[in-house]
């Protein structure tokens, strides 16, 4: 860090190595301790912060999600504010359950029962012991690159590194943690995303065996790859060809890709999906949906609990996020969308002019830049030529330009970014990429 760097972020350096004596490198999740510069926060409204030192920022970064309304949206403050004078927990049933339950069965495609939970790590762990006692099965196959939380069940190959990841038939089942209990990687089969031939080969490998797969539909957490053209739909299929659920890890891509969630946007119905993040658009809640047979075992065989699961404040908060995305058939997230696609694009075309060596990958309220010579991406291991170095030279200049995102380079975009708020963040790409200048890995 430049000396002109420390003196305009010296409060929140303060703050860090303050906390650093109590918080383990100062952060409350060790994700964002990869951040070009943890920020302190000390203000935020619509698409807006500020930090402790007072600098200001078009937030990219949404903390990682959950604002798809934004930072302090009217409606949810309200919301949350009326809750705040009734309980805020019960441990018991009120009405705000079946009221968001049924918007959900509403809006989202696969949805026929819907348990709520707090975290999508949590999530995520109910809809695996769900397809696992469906289909009485062990294995659970998973793809590489893509994130599905942090616990041992599943904390494998998310970022293998280029030594581990083994053969690209038959990729190694690698755990991401010390500490991990290692017979995990037993429960688990990896494959690459995006091709069909490889998923049909696990199936032939194991068969009969495979109880689901599971997977980001967009990978957003390797930096937002697309699915191929009819990929999801031939998943689907050898799926029920093979007996295996579908799920659908929908914590990124509900309610930001477009209303119904990915599975709305491609036309593929999982047989479980999972939210979280934008649901409770800033308030803790994630859920687990999809069909009734399945979901129906919940507590019928099936074990899960949580004190705060239906929380009435989260309650609230997604009954108003929801109620303001489902406005006009969902034009909100529409043209959050058609602006975000006006944002990545013209990121790129910023880069390309330049001769940079620039993608800019994803949809419109959710992409990702990876500076690499590929012209296409399309699953983690492509992932693995980016020039780290450069990402974290853009980032660091973008912060320095008012420009906040994703600590990995991701862009998520909220309903009330507007189209004066792009080009004003076009331009501060455009002096960024000036100060890149040659040294930008043609
Ligand atoms: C696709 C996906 N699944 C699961 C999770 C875990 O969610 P949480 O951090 O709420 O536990 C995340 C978090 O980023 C995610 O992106």
């Amino acid at each position: 860090m430049g000396a002109e760097d420390e003196r305009r972020y010296s409060r929140s350096r303060e703050l860090l190595a303050r906390a650093s004596q109590w918080l383990p490198q100062g952060v409350s999740s060790p994700f964002r301790a990869r951040a070009p510069v943890p920020l302190y926060i000390a203000e935020a409204a619509g698409c807006r912060i500020t930090d402790v030192d007072g600098n200001e920022y078009l937030d990219y970064g949404l903390a990682w999600g959950p604002l798809i309304l934004g930072h302090r949206h009217p409606r949810l403050v309200e919301a949350v504010r009326a809750q705040a004078d009734r309980p805020h927990t019960l441990g018991a049933q009120h009405e705000l359950e079946p009221l968001v339950a049924e918007q959900i069965c509403r809006i989202v495609p696969c949805a026929e029962r819907v348990c709520f939970t707090s975290s999508g790590t949590e999530a995520v762990q109910l809809a695996l012991r769900l397809a696992r006692a469906h289909t009485r099965r062990r294995l659970v196959l998973k793809f590489e690159g893509h994130y599905h939380g942090w616990v041992d069940t599943i904390l494998l190959s998310h970022h293998p590194s280029v030594d581990a990841v083994g053969d690209p038939d038959d990729p190694a089942v690698v755990p991401e943690s010390a500490g991990q209990v290692p017979n995990a990687a037993e429960n688990v089969v990896v494959r690459r995303w995006n091709d069909v031939d490889t998923l049909e080969a696990a199936f032939r490998k194991h068969p009969g065996e495979i109880a689901a797969v599971v997977m980001e539909a967009v990978l957003c957490n390797s930096g937002c790859l697309l699915p191929r053209e009819g990929y999801l739909g031939a998943v689907r299929d050898l799926c029920d060809t093979h007996g295996a659920l579908l799920i659908f890890d929908e914590i990124i891509t509900g309610f930001r890709v477009a209303l119904p969630g990915a599975q709305g946007r491609y036309g593929v119905t999982p047989d479980l999906a999972t939210f979280g993040k934008a649901i409770g658009g800033g308030l803790p809640l994630s859920v687990v949906t999809g069909r009734a047979e399945v979901m129906e075992l919940v507590g019928r065989g099936v074990s899960f609990g949580g004190t705060f699961n239906g929380n009435p404040l989260s309650l609230a908060g997604a009954h108003a996020t929801l109620t303001e995305l489902e406005r006009e058939g969902g034009a909100p997230l529409f043209e959050a969308n058609r602006l975000g696609e006006r944002l990545r694009e013209g990121i790129q075309q910023r880069a390309d002019a330049r001769g940079i060596a620039l993608r800019v990958t994803g949809f419109g309220a959710a992409f990702a830049l990876h500076f690499t010579p590929r012209r296409e991406l399309t699953h983690y291991r492509d992932t693995l030529d980016d020039d780290e170095a450069q990402l974290q030279r853009f980032m660091r200049l973008a912060l320095s330009e008012g420009v906040s995102m994703v600590a990995d380079g991701r862009f998520y975009m909220s309903v009330v970014h507007g189209k004066d708020d792009v080009r004003e963040t076009l331009e501060r790409v455009d002096s960024v990429l000036d100060q890149m200048g040659g040294e930008s890995g043609r």
